[in-house]
């Protein structure tokens, strides 16, 4: 993109602030894509990474195991209802690509060969390999691969903002829900429904209405569907629950967990599975029931070991408890933000805003500016002195998670502001 022709040097990070080559602080308004939990430069995660690296700094998990990654699957199990293995890889996309083969596998490791197709939801997101854009379709961004990716059934989502004409929320949510029933009742050709937790994130933060996850849940359960979940970036607090498919009350088959695993400091995810799924794959070598699946970094020990010191971090300062407790501060700003007049809608749930901004409240058309809105927003929320990126015409909120309140306040005060001063560039 030629509005990109150079870009600014990150040297340094500092709790919530990054700090440029020249000096320039801003606030990573973005938790460096929804992954950073501490904040940069925290010295426990570093000496976690620094002791590690100095025993082992990789070795395969092909025919071996490590000390970190053995310790990680027993604290991921620990705090994953219904799970009981886990399968690692070193980016979301991915774990997702592992969940739908483990889905897609596990018809036929027990023989059923009709299961083969695989329901979604609109406007869902799982990553940029070819299996994630097949199940998180989202038109502008995979447009032009249409072709290439495998065909998905897809459900529409409740969007309270953008409802279809004469359906109230529940109205459409059980709408929805009846569409969803209606298909799985038919042919038993479904093998697994794959959804984001809690809610879609660059799908343009759709925060789902009560029981619609819980509610799909048990329709895989009535219909023998499995139910996967991609937690990779709803789940480890972002939503304000550890694990949200807690909260939404929806036990998975599969799950998938990265980002904020290792605090945001190392790339790692992992897949996660019910016994049901895990024997499915156990038999003698010639029953070819295993899954053929390992990327070269799987299992990192460096990436582990910090894994483990974040994770027991969450608990030493009781985190979910404290994002519970600072995320109340973007309520007190909700109305702010709603009366400007760009803003067409702000969502908001645990430590995620999004706000949609339209150039008719009425119409809710969305907004255009002359150079793309994420150039704009970024040229003037640094200007402000924060990192902003927007995903289309909403702009996300997704800091740090341990971030302080006087620090989420600066950072919304520094928002509104920007859109104030963004408004003109908008047509
Ligand atoms: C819900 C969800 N799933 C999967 C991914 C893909 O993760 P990664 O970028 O680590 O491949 C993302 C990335 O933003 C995501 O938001």
């Amino acid at each position: 993109m030629r509005e990109w022709s150079s870009f600014d040097t990150i040297s340094k990070g500092k709790g919530i602030w990054l700090i440029d080559a020249k000096g320039n602080k801003i606030i990573d308004a973005v938790g460096s894509m929804w992954c950073n939990v501490w904040g940069h430069s925290n010295p426990q995660l570093i000496k976690a990474i620094t002791k590690q690296s100095k025993q082992i700094q990789h070795s395969s998990l092909f025919n071996l195991t490590n000390e970190p990654v053995e310790r990680l699957a027993k604290n991921l199990i620990k705090i994953s209802p219904g799970m009981n293995k886990v399968f690692y890889s070193d980016n979301g996309s991915s774990a997702m690509e592992i969940a739908i083969k483990m889905a897609l596998q596990y018809w036929k490791n027990i023989g059923d060969t009709k299961k083969t197709q695989i329901a979604t939801i609109e406007n869902g997101y799982h990553g940029d390999t070819f299996g994630a854009m097949s199940v998180g379709y989202v038109p502008e961004f995979f447009g032009k691969f249409k072709k290439q990716l495998f065909s998905t059934i897809q459900f529409p989502v409740p969007n309270e903002y953008r409802l279809p004409k004469g359906f109230s929320l529940s109205d459409y949510q059980n709408h929805c829900l009846e569409k969803i029933e209606k298909r799985f009742s038919k042919n038993n050709d479904i093998a697994a429904f794959i959804m984001e937790s809690g809610a879609q994130m660059a799908g343009g933060v759709i925060i789902y209405p009560k029981g619609f996850q819980k509610k799909i849940s048990e329709l895989c359960k009535k219909y023998n569907i499995l139910f996967v979940l991609d937690e990779i970036a709803t789940g480890f607090g972002r939503l304000g629950s550890m694990v949200q498919y807690q909260d939404q009350k929806s036990i998975p088959d599969i799950v998938a967990y990265g980002k904020m695993l290792t605090g945001g400091y190392l790339t790692m995810a992992a897949t996660l599975a019910n016994k049901k799924i895990y024997d499915s794959f156990s038999g003698d070598f010639n029953d070819w029931k295993h899954l053929f699946h390992g990327h070269t970094y799987t299992g990192n020990p460096i990436a582990a070991a910090v894994a483990n010191e974040n994770l027991q971090m969450y608990e030493k300062h009781n985190l979910i408890k404290k994002v519970q407790k600072t995320s109340k501060i973007f309520e007190n700003y909700s109305q702010e933000i709603l009366d400007i007049d760009i803003v067409g809608d702000v969502r908001h749930k645990g430590m995620l805003m999004g706000i949609e901004l339209v150039s008719n409240k009425k119409r809710k058309t969305p907004i255009r500016t002359k150079k793309s809105i994420n150039k704009v927003f970024f040229e003037e929320g640094k200007k402000q002195g924060i990192y902003l990126r927007t995903l289309g015409n909403i702009v996300m909120l997704v800091p740090p998670l341990s971030i302080q309140e006087n620090e989420l306040e600066l950072l919304i005060k520094k928002t509104i502001k920007t859109i104030q001063i963004a408004k003109s560039k908008t047509f």
